[in-house]
């Protein structure tokens, strides 16, 4: 595609010299007039006169002036860059991947977005480089009709594998190009992984306790109908189970509600130091039956940190209370608040609080998963400590959306610390 003009330098210079002539004729004729008056008046020729008007005209055919045809296409470029827009350009500018193949189904055309996942792929037989059988369908439909047929899903292996919705259509009218264009819907199927995910296991987590209860009460009704002593223990199994749904569906509505949320209401703040404080007093029983000390190493001052107090004290709740269900082996547990040393220039300064407990810890392949919704390292032990799995999701949740984090550090066998990292307020 070139824009380069086909007439010749002479008449193209001719064309530009009239133009110019033409848009200076008023000015000539009014200089002409001069010139004449003027010669007439000196008592000149004819002559003179004609040969200064000749002149004159030379002079404006030659100056470089913008004629009114140059300035209104000057304006026109400005206001419609889209007619200058050549077709590869657009192409180019277009994310998903895009191929302009012709009737023979050989490749014309592929943007940088096509040839970054799929290679070189101008002049290749598109039927031969996409043998899945959905593409194959999808080209001869396109090449049959030249209609737009439904788009299909495609699945490109090497190098990583991506999930494509390519569409096809014919490009304009009778032009003998047609185009397939690739959406990738590789995230998108991620997300619907993890939503099933999800709903599968909150649906198992829900089922068992609801199975157990159902069981008793088949049992109430026949075996044990007449055994007290069986009812009473049967019952009180019941409503542990019944407890435990409870709990679980508690974690889930609080996650879902989480997620309702906007991204950090500015402008709140708690001291750290009252709501760990706080959970430490609520926790005392748990402790005390668990055989755990918890230990205070608060300062005296306020730290105030951004975040709702509510939620965090929420967040503190499932960290101290982990620490004492898996670390109880450990006795103690240590929760501390503390300003973080001074950030580099520019970063907002933080706070840290830490609980840290001496039990078995963790290994390190699962720290990074134990904060994923219903990851456990031990699903039994869990569920014997009241466990929903969603505890460490939820402290994550809500740490993300005051622009803080959750760190894990561990020595297995010695016990784990999990702190709290939240800009200061
Ligand atoms: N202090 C800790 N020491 C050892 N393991 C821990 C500790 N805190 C959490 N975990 C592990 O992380 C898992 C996820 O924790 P959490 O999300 O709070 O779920 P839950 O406590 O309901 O099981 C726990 O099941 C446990 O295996
Ligand atoms: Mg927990």
């Amino acid at each position: 595609m070139s824009d380069a003009d086909p007439e010749s330098a002479a008449a193209g210079f001719a064309r530009i010299a009239a133009g110019r002539l033409a848009e200076a004729r008023w000015t000539l004729a009014a200089a002409a007039v001069a010139i004449a008056g003027v010669t007439f008046a000196a008592g000149g020729s004819w002559l003179v006169a004609i040969a200064a008007i000749a002149a004159v005209a030379c002079v404006a055919a030659l100056t470089p002036w913008r004629t009114r045809a140059m300035r209104l296409a000057e304006a026109t470029a400005v206001r419609s860059p889209i007619d200058r827009l050549s077709a590869l350009r657009l192409a180019a500018a277009v994310s998903d991947p895009l191929v302009v193949f012709d009737r023979s189904a050989t490749v014309v055309q592929a943007n940088p977005a096509a040839e970054a996942v799929f290679g070189s792929l101008r002049g290749v037989d598109l039927r031969l480089r996409f043998r899945a059988p959905e593409m194959q369908e999808l080209i001869r439909q396109t090449l049959d009709d030249a209609t737009h047929p439904a788009p299909v899903d495609y699945v490109e292996r090497a190098p990583i594998e991506r999930l494509f919705r390519v569409a096809a259509s014919p490009v304009g009218d009778g032009t003998g190009l047609f185009v397939l264009v690739f959406r990738d819907q590789s995230e998108a199927r991620r997300i619907d992984r993890m939503r099933a995910d999800f709903i599968a296991n909150a649906s198992h987590e829900l089922r068992t306790p609801l199975a157990s209860i159902a069981g008793f009460i088949e049992t109430l009704r026949g075996p044990a109908r007449n055994d007290p002593k069986a009812q009473a223990r049967f019952l009180e199994i019941m409503q542990a189970q019944t407890e435990r749904m409870a709990r679980l569906i508690d974690d889930l509505l609080s996650l879902s509600r989480l997620e309702m949320k906007p991204l950090a209401a500015p402008g709140q703040s708690a001291d750290l130091v009252e709501v760990i404080a706080g959970v430490a007093d609520t926790l005392t029983h748990l402790a005390a039956e668990a055989g755990v000390v918890v230990e205070r190493n608060l300062p005296a001052e306020p730290v105030l940190a951004a975040g709702s107090r509510d939620e965090l004290t929420q967040v503190f709740e499932n960290l101290l209370e982990n620490a004492i269900k898996y670390g109880r082996s450990g006795g103690r547990v240590v929760v501390s608040v503390a300003r973080a040393p001074a950030q580099a220039a520019g970063g907002r300064p933080q706070v840290e609080a830490s609980v840290r407990d001496f039990g078995p810890g963790i290994s390190e392949e699962h720290i990074p998963r134990v904060t994923e919704r219903f990851y456990r390292v031990d699903a039994e032990s869990s569920r014997a400590q009241k466990g929903t799995g969603l505890g460490l999701a939820i402290v994550k949740h809500i740490l993300t959306r005051y622009g803080g984090r959750l760190s894990i550090a561990s020595q297995p066998g010695h016990g784990a610390a999990f702190t709290v990292h939240l800009p200061a307020a």
